[in-house]
């Protein structure tokens, strides 16, 4: 019998992965490209949706080819996501009517200001489980339909973007709704997907009303929400597409949640914390929303076909990797392997904190006024103190959230699982478990967002008959225990905290 995997686009920030895993979890194919990131305006992030298309077409079949696999032999395919990123787009030609608006783009963060001193975040942050900020899809939608001009395609109702939404000519979708779309024609998204909106209620399930009002965004536009792992299928790709195979589309989640099943943390109280672009931090509540008193997000953290929702309390930290890619922009380092060297190179930082908030701050301090800051240098400040600095603020912001998190669930994390690009350095890891005197477990399969959506995919198909199946898969690479002295530790956190406070409400506009 022909050997069969179960495929995973994994469509991020910075570029888009294809991995095939075969039975045991195990990779048997990989590839992947970047692709350009847009920045019209300080502030504003922008993706081309074309691009991300296309460099999914071509990471598939590189990564199918390179590894001797036939489309056919694909039993599944599952879809995560970069979550929040928003695209508008004509429902019979396919086009976007505009560039993607990031997760990061702070464009909308008037409108959003406004709405505090209009009262409305409480409402809001009950049906929704988020914070009111320009993160979220729902101020995006709004700012595309309302402005964007250049590129509004002629119809027979003119020009107007918001009358084409409401007669269905246009459709609202994020990255995962946008290639379920390209792959099968079908316009859907999944649970945890929708609850990053800011228009969906996690509460009773469903797109809210109020909040398609407020935002005046047209139900017409919104794309029908699947369980994550869906027996009825988003659809099935085109036997005549790029693939030349008719795969059947089964399941789709927000990466961080893909993450989060893909380290299976199927149980309440199980966390895990990716290191990506920023990194979030997801502890499993099980079918209670828990609501947060700390700074943190109420969200949805997957759902099985048939089976409630179960919910995750969710840290997001917008800026970790970046702020290392932000060490090679400015050429105090090379490559992000360097900086383990650097940093083991002195004791410690000398005094300095770097506050990565480039593009404000999200958890638990919710300040989108806030800029980086580097405080604490003298004559005597070295680039490998800076470099120090900058893989401590990754470790002390996971701090932050942990702290938040133990406090809203009352569930002590003994062992918190990671995984993303930067678990890769052993120096950060020790760091991390030191600064949060938590230990720490690397996964063997460190693609754990691949690996989630593949698992929802594969379970929906029945390639996995059921959970226990996956936890079976999951195996420590290396654990990481503390090791410093933690009143020492403790001193330098409450520096963190001073140096975070430098940072907060700087940007004027
Ligand atoms: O919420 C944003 C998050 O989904 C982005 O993840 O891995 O693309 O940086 P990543």
């Amino acid at each position: 019998m022909t050997d069969t995997y179960v495929g995973s686009i994994d469509q991020g920030t910075t570029g888009t992965r294809f991995i095939a895993f075969d039975h045991s979890g195990q990779i048997v194919a990989n590839a992947y490209k970047k692709h350009e990131q847009i920045y019209p305006n300080p502030g504003w992030v922008e993706h081309d949706p074309i691009e991300i298309w296309d460099n999914t077409t071509h990471v598939v079949t590189r990564a199918l080819d390179n590894a001797g696999i036939d489309p056919s032999q694909l039993a599944a395919l599952g879809i995560t996501n970069q979550r929040e990123t928003t695209v508008v787009w004509d429902r019979d030609s396919g086009r976007p009517v505009h560039n993607a608006l990031v997760w990061q783009d702070r464009r909308t963060t008037d409108r959003v200001e406004a709405l505090t001193r209009a009262g409305k975040a409480e409402e809001i942050r009950e049906k929704t489980g988020l914070e009111v900020d320009a993160y979220f899809s729902a101020t995006k939608t709004e700012w595309l339909l309302d402005n964007a001009e250049p590129l509004k395609m002629r119809s027979a109702r003119g020009n107007d973007l918001r009358e084409r939404a409401e007669a269905g000519e246009l459709l609202m979708g994020t990255i995962d709704a946008w290639l379920v779309y390209n792959l099968t024609g079908n316009h859907v998204t999944d649970v945890t997907n929708a609850s990053r909106t800011m228009l969906y209620n996690i509460h009773d399930v469903e797109w809210d009303d109020d909040l398609l009002a407020e935002f005046d965004v047209p139900a017409e536009m919104l794309p029908d929400v699947r369980p994550s792992s869906d027996e009825s299928l988003y659809g099935h790709t085109d036997p005549d597409g790029f693939l030349g195979a008719e795969v059947p589309v089964a399941g789709a989640l927000g990466d961080q949640q893909a993450a989060l099943f893909g380290q299976t943390c199927f149980d309440e109280g199980d966390a895990k914390n990716t290191y990506g672009t920023g990194s979030f931090y997801l502890m499993n509540t099980g079918t209670d929303a828990v609501e947060s008193e700390h700074g943190l997000l109420t969200t949805i953290g997957f759902q099985l076909s048939g089976d409630p929702v179960q919910y995750a309390l969710e840290g997001s930290i917008f800026i970790t990797g970046a702020a290392i890619e932000w060490l090679e922009g400015v050429d105090l380092i090379n490559n992000a392997a360097q900086t383990a060297e650097l940093a083991r190179s002195v004791d410690s930082t000398d005094g300095v904190y770097l506050v990565p908030a480039f593009t404000g701050l999200g958890a638990p301090h919710w300040d989108g006024r806030a800029r980086g800051t580097i405080v604490g240098m003298t004559r005597g400040t070295e680039k490998e103190h800076i470099v120090r600095a900058t893989l401590e603020s990754i470790a002390y912001q996971t701090r932050d959230v942990a702290e938040a998190m133990e406090a809203d669930s009352g569930i002590e994390t003994t062992s918190l699982r990671v995984d993303g690009g930067a678990v890769k350095n052993n120096f950060l890891c020790q760091l991390q478990a030191d600064i949060l005197g938590t230990s720490i477990a690397r996964p063997v399969v460190d693609e754990t967002t691949a690996l989630g959506s593949a698992y929802a995919a594969g379970l929906a198909v029945g390639y996995w008959d059921t959970v226990d199946e996956l936890r079976d898969n999951w195996q420590v690479d290396r654990e990481f225990t503390p090791e410093r002295d933690e009143e020492e530790v403790d001193r330098g956190y409450s520096r963190w905290a001073d140096a975070v406070e430098r940072s907060l409400d700087w940007a004027q506009e």
